[in-house]
């Protein structure tokens, strides 16, 4: 056997099984982006080597197999599918070849559907009564589902109005809303019964239940999209267009999508898409794209069909938020506490439109679950709609040369032995500052906004004075000069006077800020402020102990070891002590949080401000300072402010607070009721 051959037997048993466990078991196994590339893998191998195409191979077939589990019945008209396009030009060349079969005066129309992402079902009525119902199976021939079908509330067992035929078919899409679909797995989870993974397979799951009083209890909905008349019905009487036919299975009570266009012009349809591809998320039904379908049903009929779809339709898919692209390498960093985070950097690919080329892998764990090899063909979503992540590798088509991603043993930047830490189920450098990579994220984290705020000091500016081995702990910063600053990359004189005098500014914080900049594991701005109103002093958290950390509300044993270990640690505790007594770092009130202290004179005060404040490095920072007191900061005066505090080139603000009557003070009061 040759090796295309090979590769293509092993495409094909693979695409069957997706198959079998999507339309049979109910149960997606892979991601529709991996499906789909894997058939196109397929498709693209069989037109290059033509002799290998066989009738039961995945690009030829229409539909789904069958269970033995219904009766089968054979369809009057073949189910066929849709032809798919995923771009603009795919719609253009279609409208090129309906073009070539229609007469240059009759004005061509389209009728643009929603494509509802659901079951497709066939439902025959016999003088106006639902007789017989099936699913598509293989496109021929269909699993009898009556019984179920006869469960599903919207779709009529009796068709109303008048002109009904003696025969008619009706197509169309059975779905679940999401709506529901969370509500069946909410109740699932209780009852401890099978979850699904999305509405489709729970609509799926629950149109062929071997009993169809689950059927009933599911809430299925369900949408016409077409009929199919017999001799007996003279249509032409009535209806011409595709359009026309969709309003008489209204009129017949048959429920149908109600976003439907008939449109003539390019743009016309492309707004069309545009429109659902914005709205699509904000439905309560899942839809994967939109059908554009010819309107004059003499055309369609002069169209007709190929094996696998008709001439007269394409579905126009939305791009899913899935793409395949390659794996290149997987590079570990290491975090400002030492973490090793491996960061996965693969062939760049647009997802919503964003191109993505790197996603975290988060930890070791997660490479062992993904099985991963350099040069993998990896699945990549943004998880939330926003970050990116790997969702799974297609595995079979792995080349023989790929390589298995390994987790190092030593710190790539300072070689110094890792170690695995089971209970966080991290590994980490313990290196600390001696660890370039640690040192430079931590001094981005010590000056950084939340901590100690050093404007202009940004991230770049830090990793150069440290590889110019000008600066090696935060110290260090506070004797750098002038001329050391102004010979860095793009630094002018300006800036540099500006960056000298704000590290020096940012001497004067808060402890809440100064224990956050430290950079305790696991000790975030939350814990931070935590800690600082509960102990008040430095001294006193330095000297506590592991018990009376854990004693804290809400700090656990994690978090109470890291800040035992950080200030028994000496190079930490001598590091504390020179920015205390050397640098004269400082806080102004204590740095303590009085929000429970009912003795404070603005616990509980509804307070606005305007204006700048002089002793106070920014706007949030009193802000900041004024929560901790128990006063609720607002934005705007209203009646119930209880006070108004300016400072100079105050606003507007000023001036209502007067109409209102409302209690004034300028910054000077302020610090003196608070020196109280
Ligand atoms: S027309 C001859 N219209 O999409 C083809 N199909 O991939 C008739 N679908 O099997 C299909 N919404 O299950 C049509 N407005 C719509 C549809 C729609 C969803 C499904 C249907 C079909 C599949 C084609």
């Amino acid at each position: 056997m040759t090796n295309i051959k090979k590769k293509i037997d092993r495409l094909r048993q693979e695409l069957l099984k997706y198959e079998h466990s999507y339309h049979i078991l109910d149960q997606s196994i892979v991601s529709d982006a991996e499906y789909d590339y894997l058939l196109n893998q397929l498709y693209f191998l069989e037109l290059k080597n033509k002799e290998f195409i066989s009738s039961d191979s995945p690009t030829q077939k229409i539909g789904s197999n069958l269970t033995d589990k219904y009766q089968k019945i054979r369809h009057f008209f073949p189910m066929l599918s849709l032809e798919n396009t995923f771009d603009y030009n795919g719609y253009l060349n279609f409208e090129k070849r309906v073009k070539k079969s229609f007469y240059k005066d009759e004005k061509l129309t389209f009728c643009c559907e929603l494509k509802i992402d659901g079951i497709a079902i066939s439902i025959i009525y016999e003088e106006g009564f639902l007789v017989r119902a099936t699913t598509r199976g293989d496109g021929y021939i269909g699993e009898n589902i009556t019984s179920n079908v006869k469960m599903i509330k919207s779709i009529p067992m009796k068709l109303k109005g008048f002109n009904i035929p003696k025969r008619l078919e009706i197509r169309g899409e059975v779905f679940m809303l999401k709506s529901d679909f969370l509500k069946l797995n909410k109740k699932s989870k209780i009852d401890k019964t099978k979850i699904f993974s999305n509405p489709r397979n729970a609509a799926a799951g629950s149109l062929r239940h071997i009993n169809a009083n689950i059927t009933a209890e599911r809430k299925l909905m369900f949408s016409s999209y077409g009929c199919y008349f017999f001799e007996d019905f003279k249509e032409k009487e009535y209806i011409s267009t595709h359009y026309e036919r969709l309003m008489q299975c209204l009129k017949w009570g048959l429920p149908v999508n109600k976003e439907i266009i008939v449109c003539s012009r390019h743009i016309e349809v492309l707004n069309f898409y545009r429109k659902f591809e914005n709205k699509r998320h904000s439905l309560d039904y899942d839809i994967d794209g939109i059908v554009i379908k010819v309107n004059s049903i003499d055309l369609q009929k002069k169209l007709g069909s190929n094996a696998k779809s008709p001439r007269w339709a394409i579905a126009f898919k939305f791009f899913s938020s899935e793409r395949i692209t390659k794996l290149y390498d997987v590079k570990f960093q290491v975090g400002r506490t030492g973490v090793i985070t491996p960061v996965a950097y693969f062939q760049p690919v647009s997802i919503s439109g964003v191109t993505i080329k790197k996603a975290s892998l988060y930890n070791q764990n997660e490479i062992k679950k993904l099985n991963l090899y350099i040069g993998d063909f990896i699945v990549i979503c943004r998880s939330g709609d926003v970050i990116p992540k790997i969702l799974n590798v297609v595995k079979n088509i792995r080349c023989s040369n790929a390589k298995k991603v390994v987790y190092p043993s030593f710190c790539p930047v300072c070689n110094t032995k890792l170690l695995e830490n089971k209970a966080e189920k991290i590994i980490r450098c313990h290196a600390g500052l001696i660890c370039n990579s640690q040192k430079k994220r931590f001094l981005h984290h010590f000056f950084s906004k939340k901590s100690l705020n050093a404007t202009g000091l940004g991230p770049k500016i830090i990793d150069e004075l440290i590889d110019k081995k000008l600066v090696q702990n935060p110290i260090d910063f506070f004797y750098l000069k002038y001329f050391d600053l102004v010979n860095l990359n793009k630094i002018g004189p300006k800036k540099s006077m500006n960056i000298i005098s704000s590290i020096h500014r940012c001497r004067k914080t808060s402890f809440r800020r100064f224990i956050y900049a430290l950079g305790i594991p696991n000790v975030g701005e939350v814990f931070a402020e935590k800690i600082a109103n509960y102990f008040m002093k430095l001294e006193k958290l330095i000297n506590s102990n592991i018990v009376e950390l854990n004693s804290i509300p809400g700090i656990g044993t994690i978090i109470a070891n890291n800040i035992f270990n950080y200030f028994s640690t000496d190079s930490n505790y001598n590091m504390v002590c020179r920015l205390m007594k050397e640098i004269e770092i400082f806080w102004n009130y204590s740095g303590v949080c009085l929000k429970n202290s009912k003795k404070t004179y603005f616990f509980g005060k509804r307070v606005v401000l305007t204006g700048v404040f002089a002793s106070f490095s920014s706007r949030k920072e009193l802000k900041d300072f004024l929560i901790n007191l128990g006063a609720k900061v607002l934005n705007n005066i209203s009646k119930n402010t209880d006070i108004l505090i300016y400072g100079k080139k105050f606003g507007s603000k000023f001036s209502q607070a007067k109409r209102l009557n409302i209690k004034i003070i300028n910054e000077r009061e302020f610090n003196g009721l608070i020196k109280d």
